[in-house]
């Protein structure tokens, strides 16, 4: 299945500059990817382009109009023949966590659409009757979804067969293997007097494997006390099975 991924902003520069300086070119490169991105405002009438109104009932800020939207949203659907084995993204700071496990699953959905809201967001219209998922990158608040849409993009796209040199080196990081990642070193062996762990240049992998996995331990226990508590449980709930 070739992943395809339609992105909605009214900036496409923002989209344009990461995808060309990241991983995503190499997929699109390697055919493991379509990325379409999709301007609002070619679907408004008039000179101005506008996409944005005062919101009703009054208030500060603007709010992203519900027809460019719902213009762009069915073109995409069209492009993409259908609306069969799509889910459409509204990044927000109201939707629920993204993290390695929703990246996971999303690498697997054949037609992404992502929108990108401004100014006080979109029109509630906009997400009633299209988003699918509306999925926050954690309790702050960015001024735009272009962020949060790249985000999403890279953690799902370095997922992706035939994007990373090495896929392994995706399932050794944080979050995939449940702890946090060990510590990494490379040349020289020694700076400012400050030297590599003995155990990395032995050559024994049994005894480098058994290391990287007790620093794991150790590290995710003192960091993260979340994630360490989680994998406590998972282990025990193995056990029980
Ligand atoms: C200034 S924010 C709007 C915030 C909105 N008024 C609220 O308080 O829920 C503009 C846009 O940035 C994006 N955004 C901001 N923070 C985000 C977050 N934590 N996660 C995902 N998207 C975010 C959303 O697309 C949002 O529509």
């Amino acid at each position: 299945m070739k992943q395809k991924i339609a992105i909605i902003t009214p900036v496409p520069a923002m989209i344009e500059s990461v995808i060309e300086n990241s991983m995503i070119r190499k997929a699109v490169n390697n055919g493991i990817l379509d990325v379409h991105i999709v301007n609002p405002r070619d679907f408004t009438k008039g000179s101005y382009r506008q996409i944005d109104d005062t919101p009703f009932g009054g208030g500060p800020g603007m709010v992203m109009m519900a027809e460019p939207l719902f213009k762009a949203i069915d073109f995409v659907i069209e492009k993409f023949s259908g609306e069969d084995g799509m889910r459409i993204l509204y990044p927000s700071p109201q939707g629920i966590p993204w993290s390695q496990d929703t990246a996971t699953e999303n690498k697997d959905i054949e037609k992404i659409v992502i929108i990108c809201g401004h100014y006080k967001g979109v029109d509630q219209r906009v997400i009633d009757k299209y988003v699918t998922h509306e999925y926050s990158m954690g309790d702050f608040v960015l001024s735009c979804g272009e962020i949060p849409a790249m985000m999403i993009v890279d953690s799902i796209v370095r997922l992706l067969p035939g994007v990373l040199n090495d896929i392994n080196s995706s399932k050794t990081d944080t979050f995939s293997s449940k702890l946090l990642d060990s510590p990494h070193y490379t040349q020289p062996r020694e700076i400012n007097g400050l030297q590599v762990p003995e155990i990395l240049l032995s050559g024994n992998h049994a005894k480098i494997k058994s290391w990287k996995k007790k620093v794991q331990l150790e590290t995710t226990k003192l960091k993260r006390p979340d994630i360490w508590k989680k994998y406590l449980n998972n282990k025990s709930e193995l056990k029980d099975e």
